[in-house]
């Protein structure tokens, strides 16, 4: 069986897994590249990296219609219950747990992750998931770190990094991470939805063929990757 990853522009993405349908930071009413509206997606399981409104997005909502279970740091589940949504299932930074849909475990990530309103979201996190014999890392927000390294010691089939600049890394950066993580696949997001993450995608994607053997791949908001 293979991964269905579907991107929704910025750092939303939908995993297909085994019929299980995975989302990631569902940022989607708010999300110039959208190219889904929020009532009509559907989810088993939400993960959720920091507690940031570009991330955190529509979560409340789809966890209330879909019941699925959400997944994320400690702080952020306290306060997604204080929401009303009850479902949750909090981890920490360098904590596994092997979920039906796969062996997901919370990396660093060096950014903020205040609630919208707010409150103490914890620190922000990256996610690791072993799945379906892959391996796949969403850095979430964050910028350059050097311990890249050991998370690119596991072996990636893919790595999901930012290369918007101002928030996070930018393309300069992003191409360092992927010579510390060495993944064989690597996508770019976390650019263009806003005027001061406006970036080039392609020609990074240029730079990373040139200086690494990792493979990049450019999605369009809505497009599929099997994985
Ligand atoms: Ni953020
Ligand atoms: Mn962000």
């Amino acid at each position: 069986m293979a991964i269905k990853l579907t991107w929704y522009g910025h750092s939303t993405f939908n995993l297909d897994i085994d019929g299980k349908t995975i989302l990631i930071d569902p940022f989607i009413a708010n999300n110039p590249l959208a190219p889904v509206s929020v009532d009509d997606v559907g989810a088993d399981y939400i993960l959720v990296t920091h507690g940031h409104g570009d991330h955190m997005g529509d979560t409340v909502e789809i966890a209330k219609r879909t019941n699925a279970l959400v997944i994320s740091n400690f702080e952020i589940c306290n306060w997604l219950q204080e929401q009303g949504v009850s479902n949750v299932h909090p981890q920490h930074i360098g904590g596994g747990f092997p979920h039906p849909f796969g062996y997901l475990k919370l990396t660093i990530a060096h950014h903020g992750s205040a609630l919208p309103d707010g409150s103490y979201g914890g620190n922000p996190c990256g996610l690791l998931l072993t799945s379906e014999n892959k391996k796949l890392y969403f850095a979430g927000d964050t910028g350059l770190f050097y311990s890249m390294r050991l998370i690119g010691e596991e072996g990636l089939d893919l790595a999901v990094l930012p290369i918007g600049d101002n928030f996070t890394m930018g393309p300069e950066d992003a191409l360092r991470a992927v010579k510390l993580l060495e993944p064989a696949m690597v996508i770019p997001i976390h650019y263009d939805t806003f005027d001061v993450i406006q970036q080039n995608p392609k020609a990074w994607a240029k730079t990373v063929r040139e200086q690494t053997s990792s493979k990049p791949v450019v999605l369009s908001p809505g497009e599929s990757l099997d994985v």
